[in-house]
């Protein structure tokens, strides 16, 4: 079996660590501090005593999973992998400087992947001298338990190493959806209104966060209304996404950042870390009641859902990604209740583009612009999905 090296023993490098172990590889995780090493081994072993414990794998299976991991701060022990993933923090430079050095040591048919959430994957494969084998995996967080991964080629990416790539992350019980290397790739971007609009709500004084979020889990069916997940998420991580795909999209008002988040991670208001984010998370702390009027709650949803349904059609108009992969990587990547072009053709195409028609002429931004897909399927009478 291929032997699998990842860069980077965080969060995501330990995760996917165990997912490539679980499938069966040889793993080398490779860390510059020792500290990340020794964190990451301890997170895993608790992970698997979990699951031991919950009865879900043996315990000879839990030894046999760690023993194939080897915690490294060497990079030249990645020589014998054929796919190696760099999971280092979110910088381009650092990214670059690490790829390079890895391709120094891996073989000329290894594949060089990155998990960035928002970075170039081209722009990554510019600084090697066999770009044609770059290719982006971004794994979801925590990545054992997720099960999307989305698969994004550069430029220079040649079509065997993706077939390659991918029918081995599926071999991992993954699915797998393909993406354009674009701006928040599927998931990153198609997601944005969920927090863009619902804190455009909010800072209209529509209606409050207990309100908004209680339309959007209890009327709208979503797991978590938009504040009670930016909270879990963290402000930071979420404002730091939202203000990337902003710039990376030329300043686009459709994912333009609010003041109000700005201002909870100005005031380190992160979220549930750190007790405090739009709600209060200390012991005794006020918590605002929802305003349970369900006229008011239809129109928050509506609003939302036609403002996530718009993105995601114009991420197929724009040829992101097919129709499948985007309703497959919303309802995997971050279980949303149905795939959100098969919920536009159960609403009604022509009900979605009289909602974002009535927004754009009372507010007459750009914001509220309806996909060109949706106007036109309209105009035909066509749906997402044959009937
Ligand atoms: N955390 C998430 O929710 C999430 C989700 C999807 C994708 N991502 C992406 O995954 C990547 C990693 O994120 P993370 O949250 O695991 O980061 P992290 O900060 O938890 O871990 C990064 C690790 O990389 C190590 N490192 C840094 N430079 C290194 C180098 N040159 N050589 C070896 N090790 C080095 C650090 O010591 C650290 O242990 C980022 O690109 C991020 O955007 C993160």
């Amino acid at each position: 079996m291929d032997s699998i090296g990842i860069l980077g023993a965080g969060a995501m490098g330990s995760g996917i660590a165990q997912v490539a172990a679980a499938a069966g590889h040889d793993v080398v995780v490779c860390d510059n501090l020792t500290i990340a090493l020794s964190k990451a081994g301890k997170n895993i072993q608790a992970t698997l005593k979990m699951l031991v414990e919950r009865g879900k794998i043996a315990d000879a299976e839990a030894y046999s999973l760690f023993s194939r991991i080897k915690f490294t701060d060497h990079m030249s022990e990645f020589r014998n992998c054929s796919l190696v993933i760099e999971a280092i923090q979110e910088d381009i430079e650092q990214k670059q400087i690490a790829f390079k050095s890895m391709e120094a040591i891996v073989e000329e048919t290894a594949i060089i992947a990155s998990n960035t959430s928002s970075l170039s994957i081209s722009a990554m494969g510019a600084h090697l001298r066999h770009p044609e084998r770059i290719l982006g995996v971004h794994f979801f967080n925590p990545a054992p338990m997720m099960r999307l991964v989305e698969i994004i080629p550069a430029l220079q990416t040649k079509p065997e190493i993706v077939e390659r790539g991918k029918e081995l992350i599926s071999s991992w019980g993954k699915t797998t959806v393909l993406a354009k290397d674009t701006p928040g790739f599927i998931v990153n971007r198609v997601a944005r209104p969920y927090y863009g609009e619902a804190l455009r709500i909010l800072d209209e004084g529509i209606a409050n966060i207990a309100t908004i979020d209680w339309a959007m889990r209890d009327l709208a069916g979503f797991r978590m209304g938009p504040f009670e997940l930016m909270d879990f998420i963290g402000n930071d991580i979420n404002y730091a996404v939202t203000e990337v795909v902003f710039q990376n999209f030329y300043f686009d008002p459709r994912y333009k950042p609010s003041f109000t988040q700005k201002r909870l991670v100005d005031a380190h208001f992160f979220g549930r870390k750190t007790s405090r984010g739009f709600y209060d998370y200390r012991e005794g702390a006020f918590w605002p009641e929802p305003v349970k009027d369900t006229t008011l709650g239809a129109e928050i949803a509506n609003r939302i859902i036609a403002m996530l349904i718009n993105e995601a059609s114009d991420a197929l108009y724009w040829r992101i990604a097919s129709r499948d992969d985007i309703d497959l990587a919303m309802t995997r990547g971050v279980n949303y209740p149905k795939g959100l072009l098969a919920w536009a053709d159960e609403i009604g195409i022509s009900v979605i583009v009289e909602k974002l028609d009535s927004l754009y002429v009372e507010y007459l931004e750009d914001r509220y612009r309806c996909s060109p897909l949706l106007r036109k399927m309209q105009r035909q009478g066509l749906t997402f999905y044959e009937k």
